[in-house]
């Protein structure tokens, strides 16, 4: 089996990249661990940045998005039990961001990557690649039983966190950097109307909480928990209870509710690895890179690495340059710090840390004070909030 590009993993990264390989004529096949339905039905990210959302309606992905996505103009900033706006739209110019469920990506990606005819191999088992140091590099795994080498001219590493290519690259070629964070997510799905326009991130004493929502009938929302949090220790009354209390602002606003339709626990980390390349292997997504979901940005980042990964190699098979391959990570990484930046100060700023004291809270306090209050602070949160540019 031979194929120009070989792509591991089929999630936002791998499939995007497949996608806009093929608008350029490169041919590729997608391996991915577990199953379709699986992939089609994982509750992840919800919120796309302007330029996903650009860059699915010009490649022809974005028809069912335009139809049944949010589009939102701004969020707010909850605390002191007051909401405050923050008017992404009035402060970047007119952009906005979209809410549309990373597994609806996932749906319209693999529907259009079908449709053209590409490979894409469910319940690949035992995938590992080889040679990518060298003049040959290759992609072993099986399928129903069968051992299968699929030999390519790339390999792109799009297996998210978790995933084998990473770890295949010898040690001591790359470095990594990363963060845990004392605390974790507990989030919800729930049949319940949102109870409000627009995403509310809120800071309060007993830790973040997040309103978001999947349509004007489902409501999808979060709050601080520990790391190692036990999710039977949290009966839906209690998961209702802490929502309200600490989304809480003033007699007018109450949290709608409903029935839970699904509950997980989300860890937070940064982490970093330098370089996102070794040879002729290429890591995008997850599998380079995490970000704590505060400033929404997983997604959007994994789709902003296969946008610079294509060009580069589009460059290379048109003109037989590998000058944008060689500035693959340098050109991704740019991005990707500005991008761990902001998630790490949302991150920093809305959350109750272990170890804080009276003086810490008063400077949370300030912040949010400051980036409600002035201008400049709110325009610097919109416009990373709606997406920075893409180079
Ligand atoms: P992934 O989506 O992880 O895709 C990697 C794919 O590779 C998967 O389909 C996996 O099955 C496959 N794979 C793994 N190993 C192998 C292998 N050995 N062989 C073949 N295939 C393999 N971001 C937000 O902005 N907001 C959120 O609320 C949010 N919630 C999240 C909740 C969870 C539980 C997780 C894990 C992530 C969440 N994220 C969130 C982050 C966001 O979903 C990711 O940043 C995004 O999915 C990255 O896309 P990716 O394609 O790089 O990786
Ligand atoms: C979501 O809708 O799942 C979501 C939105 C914003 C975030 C994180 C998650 O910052």
């Amino acid at each position: 089996m031979r194929t120009q590009v070989g792509i591991v993993g089929a999630g936002p990264a791998g499939l995007m990249l497949s996608h806009l390989l093929h608008l350029e004529g490169i041919e590729t096949v997608v391996l991915e661990a577990r199953s379709r339905k699986h992939i089609e039905e994982r509750i992840r990210a919800g919120l796309l940045e302007q330029g996903t959302v650009d860059l699915m309606v010009e490649t022809g992905v974005g028809e069912r998005m335009k139809r049944q996505g949010l589009v939102h103009h701004g969020i707010e900033l909850r605390f002191g039990g007051r909401g405050h706006r923050i008017d992404l739209s009035g402060l970047t110019g007119g952009k906005t961001v979209t809410i549309y469920a990373q597994h609806e990506v996932i749906k319209d990606l693999i529907g259009a990557r079908r449709a053209a005819g590409c490979q894409i191999v469910f319940e690949a088992e035992d995938v590992s690649v080889h040679n990518f140091d060298g003049s040959a590099p290759g992609i072993r795994f099986r399928e129903s039983g069968k051992v299968t080498e699929l030999a390519c001219d790339f390999i792109a590493g799009c297996d998210g966190f978790h995933g084998v290519c990473r770890p295949t690259i010898p040690t001591g070629a790359l470095t990594t950097y990363d963060r845990i964070y004392p605390f974790a997510w507990l989030g919800i799905l729930a049949e319940a109307r949102p109870s409000s326009d627009e995403l509310i991130y809120a800071y309060h004493e007993h830790g973040f909480a997040l309103h978001s929502m999947r349509s004007a009938e489902i409501t999808r929302l979060y709050l601080q928990c520990a790391p190692d949090e036990d999710l039977n220790k949290w009966p839906d009354g209690k998961i209702w209870d802490e929502l309200q209390l600490r989304l809480a602002a003033g007699q007018g606003w109450k949290l709608n509710q409903g029935a839970i339709l699904q509950k997980g626990i989300t860890e937070m980390r940064s982490f970093v690895v330098e370089p996102m390349q070794f040879g002729s292997l290429f890591l995008a997504g997850d599998a380079a890179h995490i970000v704590p979901p505060t400033g929404a940005k997983g997604l959007n980042l994994a789709v902003a690495d296969v946008r610079v990964l294509a060009r580069a190699l589009a460059d290379y098979y048109a003109t037989g340059s590998r000058e944008l391959l060689a500035r693959y990570s340098e050109t991704c990484l740019r991005r990707v710090w500005k991008v761990q930046r902001f998630s790490w100060w949302m991150t920093s700023m809305l959350h109750r840390f272990a170890d804080e004291n009276a003086f810490d809270q008063r400077r949370q306090l300030a912040e949010l004070d400051y980036v409600t209050s002035s201008r400049a602070a709110a325009q610097s949160l919109a416009e990373n909030y709606v997406g920075l540019p893409m180079e």
